[in-house]
């Protein structure tokens, strides 16, 4: 008997133990959080999700946004199977309005769903999701509230500060027309630098930045590079490069590209980004490196040095796998940008159902 349950217990050890060393050993070999559920869940998503539009009445057909990455995003998703005209049986339901539309405008839209369709009072918004490049602040109309506080909003990454609800938010990936590979040009890659950074002179540098980049300026291992520069010498350099520069406070639009040509970004801020696109998706800390302001050139490059000691090939390997989710296209593929903010979407569709007033 004490024998029989000894060997239970002892056998569950094991279980338990290869369990933990097989989750880590895959980690290693996966930019995803759960590399084991993601490609079931998404074949689940292809075949069962369905969104319920709720457009505005009187817009101006089409809709327009200001940016490429909004665009795509709505027009790969009308023309999708994902869009059902029975609103019974959607998943999800998309509040649609164009970027000008005022918040007077959205509050009215989001009235004019909660007294004419059944579903906004069901969860008070929570199936319901919108599409804000700059996101939607506090406001004290009481159909906004509901609409920032328990929809799902998709903004552009960066989202300013204070327009993002980490968890519920979810941030479309910046649009780069940047050619998928480097062309057939004679290039020389011979010259490699520890670093590469892509100077934008206009876009108002904060001074740590400013500060930073001169003290590498003068460093060999280094490449600063100009907005200047053309398409070809900036992808053969983020090609040639261990690390790409970063800069949250200023510019990260060139992320994908980086993680894309097996340049590791390097994300310089102030704190913990919360607005990463995909963070429930991705392992971030396993393709990207994260580096306070405060830091001068001297420790950033100690930092760069003993990733390289330390896991770069790996980070590098990870980080251009994961690269095809940052990828918008015209008609979209498996696992690109648009069928990923997809996947983001389905995974929330277990919305808080509210119970009604009448059941309490
Ligand atoms: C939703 O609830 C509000 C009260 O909060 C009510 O005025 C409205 O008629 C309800 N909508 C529907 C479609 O029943
Ligand atoms: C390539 O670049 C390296 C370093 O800048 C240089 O020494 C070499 O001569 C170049 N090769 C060609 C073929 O241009
Ligand atoms: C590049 O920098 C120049 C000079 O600072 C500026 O006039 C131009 O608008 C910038 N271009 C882009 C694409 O940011």
């Amino acid at each position: 008997m004490a024998k029989s349950s000894l060997s239970v217990l002892l056998f569950f050890i094991l279980g338990t133990l290869s369990f933990v060393l097989s989750t880590a050993v895959a980690d290693l070999t996966s930019p995803y959080l759960s590399p084991t559920t993601i490609f079931p869940n998404y074949q689940k998503m292809l075949h069962t999700f369905r969104i319920f539009i709720c457009s505005p009445q009187n817009t101006k057909n089409p809709i327009s946004y200001n940016t490429p990455a909004e665009s795509l995003f709505h027009t790969s998703l009308v023309n999708s199977p994902f869009v059902t005209q029975n609103p019974n049986e959607a998943h999800l339901f998309f509040v649609l309005f164009p970027s000008d539309f005022s918040t007077r405008s959205i509050a009215r839209l989001v009235r004019d769903l909660r007294m004419e369709l059944p579903y906004w009072n069901r969860t008070l918004g929570a199936d319901h999701f919108y599409m804000s490049c700059a996101g939607i602040g506090y406001e004290s109309d009481r159909n906004l509230v509901e609409l920032k506080k328990n929809s799902i909003q998709i903004s552009c990454f960066p989202t300013p500060y204070g327009k993002f609800i980490p968890h519920k938010d979810i941030t479309l990936p910046p649009f780069n027309p940047l050619p998928h590979s480097l062309p057939q040009a004679p290039v020389n890659k011979t010259a490699t630098f520890l670093g590469y950074f892509r100077s934008y002179g206009d876009r108002g540098d904060g001074e740590s930045q400013s500060s930073l980049v001169n003290d590498l300026s003068g460093d060999p291992e280094f490449v600063i590079g100009s907005n200047a520069s053309d398409q070809l010498t900036h992808m053969v350099r983020l090609a040639s490069s261990k690390f790409c520069l970063f800069f949250y406070a200023v510019d990260v639009s060139g992320i994908g590209d980086a993680l894309r040509f097996g340049c590791v970004p390097v994300v310089i801020t102030e704190g913990p980004i919360q607005d990463l696109p995909f963070l429930d998706v991705i392992r971030w800390s396993e393709i990207a490196v994260f580096v306070g302001t405060g830091r001068g050139a001297k420790e950033l490059k100690h930092v760069l040095e003993r990733t390289c000691k330390d896991g770069y090939e790996r980070m590098r390997g990870l980080g251009m796998k994961a690269s095809q989710h940052w990828v918008w296209n015209e008609s979209p593929q498996p696992y690109d940008a648009f069928h990923t903010v997809l996947f983001q979407l389905w995974s929330r569709r277990h919305a808080i159902r509210y119970a009604r007033r009448e059941w309490v």
